[in-house]
């Protein structure tokens, strides 16, 4: 695969139920699609997609199409700093660079704002996205214990952005 076939462009309201699609497929939740579409209806200026600029092609063990999300990040302001509600990257295009992509350009728009911090909840359990944001900068903050509906605890990370994020 090209990831110069692979594009990042702010949600639109069209794009919600693939954004619910994504979430829910790949992302432990009990949130509701309308859940998520409240989410998306007040925060949507800090919901981006990553998308194919192609035409169809099977460069992977399925066809995708043009246009097609194949990850999303949502943003949110949460008591006067950014906040990741989600962000989820189709199994298929791990590990390419994709994540960290989405969240250096709701981290911009975020900055732009004039929100320099950002935080997020991760599951105690997930290593693999521990590992990720780690990577990316985020320092552990402090624990939520039974965070989640089915009793796991969350790891609250954040991350002091700045205009000179490298790549
Ligand atoms: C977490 C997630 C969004 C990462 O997306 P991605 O496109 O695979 O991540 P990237 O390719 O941009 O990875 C960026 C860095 O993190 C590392 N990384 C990403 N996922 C990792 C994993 N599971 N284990 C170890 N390292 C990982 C990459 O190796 C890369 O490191 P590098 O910069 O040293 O090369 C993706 O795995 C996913 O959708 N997971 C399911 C949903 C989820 O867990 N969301 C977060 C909790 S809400």
């Amino acid at each position: 695969m090209s990831e110069q076939r692979i594009k990042i462009r702010k949600a639109v309201e069209t794009d919600l139920s693939d954004i619910v699609n994504v979430w829910k497929g790949n992302i432990k939740t009990i949130n509701t699609a309308s859940d998520i579409a409240d989410l998306f209806h007040s925060f949507e200026k800090y919901f981006f997609v990553a998308v194919y600029t192609d035409t169809a092609h099977k460069d992977t063990n399925r066809e995708w199409f043009e246009d097609e999300v194949i990850g999303f990040v949502g943003g949110a302001i949460r008591r006067g700093h950014g906040h990741i509600s989600g962000i989820a990257v189709d199994r298929e295009y791990r590990m390419k660079g994709v994540g960290k992509w989405l969240l250096q350009v709701v981290s911009a728009e975020f900055l732009a704002d004039g929100f320099d911090r950002v935080t997020l909840e991760v599951r105690k359990s997930d290593t693999g996205a521990i590992t990720f944001y780690e990577k990316l900068g985020y320092k552990r903050s402090y624990i939520v214990k039974r965070y989640y509906a089915d009793g796991e605890d969350a790891i609250v990370y954040e991350k002091k952005i700045c205009a000179q994020e490298e790549d």
